[in-house]
């Protein structure tokens, strides 16, 4: 018999309509083994700013159906750009408050790492810095193999957002067909 299939759920970091990582977050299904199978996250949009007293008066609504997300999923994968150097504000929010519940949803989770940038890093140094708060929430990331889409204004259809540049796609596809060995391995 065929091995279920390792479901993923899958995160962006951008709000932002023509978002580039959303674009490619929506590719991923395409580019997925037959063995994947990769949903979207619900939005994280609506989260207040992290406050112990709106904790204190219970967990916001968006908040707990991120995290029942990604408790129901095998692996998680980020797809996010980098804002100045780091992760954007609002992904940062959104783990911190997962990481005050008492059942928090990245402890333990198999994790995958990727980020489009305008620039030659690709998001590189959101990722390291995204690497070390999985970290501390006890993640487990998958180190290798990475995905940075670099110069992404170049990789996507200016008007349809998308991908369109080969390379890049062999190179998601790459991690993906990882991604899925790194969960079956883990889960056993
Ligand atoms: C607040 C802000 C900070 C940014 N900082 C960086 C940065 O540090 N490094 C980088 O490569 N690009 C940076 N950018 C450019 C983003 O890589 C680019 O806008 C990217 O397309 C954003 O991702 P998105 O298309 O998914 O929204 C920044 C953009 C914004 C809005």
């Amino acid at each position: 018999m065929a091995d279920a299939p390792v479901n993923v759920l899958s995160i962006c970091g951008s709000l932002r309509k023509n978002s580039f990582n959303a674009a490619l977050q929506r590719t991923l299904p395409s580019l997925a083994p037959p063995g994947l199978s990769i949903k979207s996250a619900p939005a994280w949009a609506d989260m207040p700013i992290y406050n112990a007293d709106i904790q204190a008066a219970g967990f916001p609504a968006p908040v707990t159906a991120w995290a029942d997300a990604i408790r129901a999923a095998d692996g998680v994968i980020i797809v996010s750009p980098e804002y100045n150097w780091t992760i954007p504000g609002g992904l940062k929010n959104a783990i911190d408050w997962t990481s005050r519940m008492k059942d928090d949803p990245f402890k333990g989770r198999l994790v995958a790492l990727q980020s489009c940038a305008g620039g030659l890093l690709g998001g590189s140094r959101m990722q390291y810095h995204l690497r070390q708060s999985l970290t501390a929430v006890e993640s487990v990331i998958m180190i290798r193999p990475e995905v940075f889409v670099t110069f992404s204004a170049k990789k996507f259809d200016e008007k349809t957002l998308e991908l369109t540049d080969q390379p890049t796609k062999d190179m998601v596809k790459v991690q993906l067909e990882a991604f899925e060995k790194f969960v079956r391995h883990h889960k056993g």
